[in-house]
């Protein structure tokens, strides 16, 4: 029975692509390399051995999505495929509810058609909005404050109600809080089209020479420094988060949303000072204005997905800076290099 890999290509699904592959799991990645590219199916192939079953197309497509489910044989569904820039989605939002709502709409209506019962779906901590306390934990309520977040909240909703009506159904959300890391091998790691939004890709392009400082976004938060206090999850784990959500839906029925976090989170100038100490390479800074949007502080209650998945992090932030910066400096380009 395979598992059908939508947004396969990405940064996190190539990682769990790589996992599932080296358990010797069936799947096929369906990705229509809008943010990623055929470069990234080369180096699944050559770090675990097996070239990946690869159908390039949109997840709008239904007629398409039939055929591969019926075709493969899928049995479930990790669905990675969407759009994910926060300042993009408040400019665009249609293009976010397009693609991330409709996409997964159209998703859901070609696993009914094929009797495809089982789903994955890569939700987000930006679900819960402005943390009426810390650590989040699942039952925070939700109130995300971009279309973004908010794409992601409608399609937690769509699945919980579509698991109501059809008690058949077997569905997980899992909430990332901040992915970081790369491939242990330093084949597969993040690779961003364009200046970096986010904090890591921003310090390895400053440590490889390609931007010359990094803008520290605000120093006067009420945290541990000053600076923005986020939950750094290692890429590797959150991909293991997938294999026993997996491992979970074949036992259980109905829907759950479960927090993958470490559980604590790191400041802006721990992350900078534990890469300087890993890496030995120094990244210079300036302190810059907050950034709009941007909260204090959160991390993830972590305790359901030990109790549901038997899951915890098991990598360190030091594991993350050292990978990220053995991805970015072995590929000073990217995959493009
Ligand atoms: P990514 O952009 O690297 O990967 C997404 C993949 O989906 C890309 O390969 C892209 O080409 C593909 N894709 C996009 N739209 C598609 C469509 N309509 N049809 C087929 N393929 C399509 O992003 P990522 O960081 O790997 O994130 C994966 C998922 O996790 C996304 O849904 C994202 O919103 C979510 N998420 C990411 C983070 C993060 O910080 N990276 C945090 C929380 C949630
Ligand atoms: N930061 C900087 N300078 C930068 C980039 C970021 O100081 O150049 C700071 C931010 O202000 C924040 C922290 O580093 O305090 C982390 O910022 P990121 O942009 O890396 O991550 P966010 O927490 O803003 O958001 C990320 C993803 C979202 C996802 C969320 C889940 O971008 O898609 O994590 O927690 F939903």
């Amino acid at each position: 029975m395979t598992i059908l890999v939508t947004g396969g290509a990405g940064y996190i699904g190539s990682h769990f692509v790589c996992l599932a592959l080296s358990k010797g799991m069936k799947l096929v990645i369906l990705d229509n390399f809008d943010n990623s590219s055929a470069q990234v199916l080369k180096a699944i192939a050559d770090v675990t051995g097996v070239a990946p079953d690869f159908v390039e197309g949109d997840v709008r497509d239904k007629a398409l999505l039939t055929r591969v489910m019926t075709e493969k044989q899928v049995e479930s569904v990790v669905h990675f495929a969407g759009h994910k820039a926060v300042g993009e989605s408040t400019q665009n939002p249609l293009k976010y509810y397009d693609n991330n709502v409709y996409g997964s709409v159209v998703l859901l209506q070609a696993m009914a058609e094929c009797g495809v019962r089982k789903l994955v779906f890569s939700s987000s901590a930006t679900v819960y909005g402005v943390p009426e306390f810390n650590p989040y934990t699942e039952d925070h309520r939700k109130k995300p404050f971009n279309p973004y977040g908010q794409s992601k909240s409608m399609v937690e909703d769509i699945m919980e109600d579509a698991c109501r009506a059809d008690p058949g159904l077997a569905m997980m959300a899992l909430r990332y809080f901040n992915p970081i890391g790369a491939h242990p091998s330093g084949k597969l790691g993040e690779d961003p089209k364009g200046i970096p939004n986010n904090l890591m890709p921003y310090i390895t392009k400053v440590a490889v020479g390609e931007l010359k400082s990094l803008g520290v976004f605000g120093d006067d938060y009420d945290t541990v420094d000053g600076t923005g206090v986020r939950d750094y999850i290692h890429v590797m784990d959150l991909a293991e988060g997938h294999i026993r959500a997996l491992e979970y839906l074949s036992a259980h029925s109905g829907y759950e949303a479960v927090n993958l976090g470490a559980g604590h989170g790191y400041s802006v100038l721990q992350v900078i000072q534990a890469f300087e100490s890993v890496n030995g390479v120094a990244i210079p800074y300036d302190v810059k204005p907050r950034r709009d949007g941007d909260l204090a502080a959160y991390w993830a209650d972590a305790s359901k997905a030990l109790r549901l998945l038997n899951w915890k992090t098991r990598l360190t932030i030091d594991d993350m800076v050292r990978d990220s910066w053995v991805w970015q400096s072995e590929n000073p380009g990217g995959y493009g290099a």
